[in-house]
């Protein structure tokens, strides 16, 4: 197959390569031509991050401000098909995600071209995809798929280990109690099989019922506990990153944020949610399905 394939992406861990490694090899093995352009930002984003370190880009992530990358480049002009990778932090695309956005070369070379977003998440990256959709509109970029691979444990297990794995740079058992943080080896290996299911799509060049195709395998979970957790606290984080991106000292006003957060995750949001659970969602079954069906297109 001549077809000419860009994946870009940026990854820390490197739990966002493997995903991508996975998703490409059908690719590679059909004798498509694969181009992976891992990106690195100027100056590397502490790993193991501090407390002090993780909760600083949370204004510059929620605003969308970019920041710089080491020189990159294309070897092509334009290709068949771009896989951008991104990660989620704070419920937005990862600042050197939205660095590649924002990136004049990228924008041109992904005019008129078929692009599947692709991303290893906590659990929470809904609203990030939502701040990226309007992003590849505004460079007259395809959106035609879009994966989400998620640490499928409960949200409070998977904020605990997920800490425990940005703190200390190892993806491994916290307390040797804890599951793997993280998306699981299994979940990653599978990404295969969703390449494999966009080889044909690739080769008539036509994308229509990829993302059906993608849903239909699991491919883009959208839980409605989660779903419905993040669309209050987006407009709360947005209103946390205005206040603190106006001050010089922000270092009182991150810690402030950072209790906001542990209040909102294990307080507040379970007594919202059964109080939801009770009045509100039995009522609103059409709606919640809709909203579900929206999250997992590409539309
Ligand atoms: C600063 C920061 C904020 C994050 N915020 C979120 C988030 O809002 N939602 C989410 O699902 N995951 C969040 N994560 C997890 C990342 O999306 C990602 O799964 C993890 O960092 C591993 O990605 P990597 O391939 O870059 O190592 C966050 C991680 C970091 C470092």
């Amino acid at each position: 197959m001549g077809k000419k394939v860009l994946a870009v992406y940026y990854s820390q861990s490197g739990q966002l390569e493997q995903i991508i490694d996975h998703f490409t090899l059908p690719f590679v093995q059909s004798g498509a031509t694969v181009e992976k352009l891992r990106v690195y930002p100027e100056r590397a984003y502490p790993f193991p991050w501090t407390g002090r370190s993780f909760f600083s880009v949370m204004p510059d992530c929620v605003n969308q401000v970019p920041g710089k990358l080491q020189p990159f480049s294309f070897k092509e002009s334009g290709y068949d098909l771009i896989i951008f990778g991104y990660q989620a932090w704070f419920l937005s695309p990862s600042i050197p995600s939205n660095t590649i956005l924002m990136d004049p070369r990228f924008r041109e070379i992904a005019k008129d071209t078929p692009v599947i977003t692709i991303t290893g998440a906590r659990n929470m990256w809904l609203s990030a995809m939502e701040k990226i959709k309007p992003v590849l509109k505004s460079m007259d970029a395809r959106l035609v798929g879009n994966i989400a691979l998620v640490d499928r444990h409960h949200n409070f297990i998977s904020f605990v280990t997920i800490f425990y794995w940005m703190f200390k740079a190892k993806k491994e058992r916290f307390l040797n109690l804890f599951p793997v943080p993280g998306v699981s080896e299994q979940d990653i290996l599978n990404t295969g099989h969703y390449g494999q299911a966009a080889l044909p799509f690739l080769e008539k060049g036509n994308w229509q019922g990829f993302q059906e195709e993608m849903v239909k395998q699991g491919a883009v979970p959208v839980k409605y506990s989660l779903m419905f957790i993040e669309s209050k606290a987006r407009k709360i984080f947005k209103v946390w990153a205005g206040i603190i991106s106006k001050r010089k000292k922000r270092d009182a006003w991150l810690v402030a944020f950072k209790y906001y957060l542990l209040i909102a995750l294990f307080i507040a949001a379970p007594i919202i949610l059964t109080v939801d659970a009770i009045f509100f969602k039995p009522f609103l079954s059409g709606r919640i399905k809709r909203q579900k069906q929206y999250y997992s297109g590409v539309n």
